[in-house]
């Protein structure tokens, strides 16, 4: 009889798993009790769990690695060459970091940008991106689902 572990192996490919950074930024540690009528009530675990499901039903395997942090340069040092692909929430600093754009420009990594909330119906300054020149694609406007769809946008590119 084969172990669980041995019986979830059989259904994927033989490639090696595709390993994806979902990446948040500054104050999204504070989701859940953060101006829930713009972020909603569900928290970074509940966005993890959420991914972690959709990533359980792909017939490929995908290695996720969920990080937050509130210190820019953390946020940098995570942003390798070493990932396949990126969903990247950076928070304030998708509308203020040059060094971010600079960072994604130099790695030519693939990733998609996603907010929670619908930045282009909120105040000015968040209508501008750093980083959207460079990505694949934005998702904005669907709470933690956000994070779902950048997931799957982006897995659709890469994998072609
Ligand atoms: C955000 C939108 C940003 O404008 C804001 O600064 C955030 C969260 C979002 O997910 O909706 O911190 O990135």
């Amino acid at each position: 009889m084969p172990s669980d572990h041995a019986a979830v192996h059989t259904t994927r490919s033989t490639k090696p798993a595709l390993r994806i950074l979902i990446a948040s930024g500054v104050n999204l540690d504070l989701l859940g009790k953060r101006e829930p009528e713009y972020y909603g009530h569900a928290t970074l675990p509940d966005m993890e769990v959420l991914l972690r499901a959709q990533a359980s039903t792909f017939k490929f395997a995908v290695d996720l690695t969920f990080f937050q942090t509130n210190d820019e340069a953390k946020y940098l040092d995570i942003l390798t060459r070493e990932w396949d692909g990126a969903v990247l929430n950076p928070g304030a600093w998708t509308h203020t970091s040059l060094a971010l754009a600079d960072r994604l420009a130099a790695l030519k990594l693939r990733f998609v940008e996603v907010h929670l909330s619908k930045v282009t119906a909120r105040e000015p300054i968040r209508h501008l991106s750093f980083l959207a020149p460079t990505a694949i694609g934005c998702v904005s406007g669907f709470g933690i689902d956000s994070y779902r769809l950048g997931l799957l946008g982006l897995l659709d590119v890469i994998r072609k």
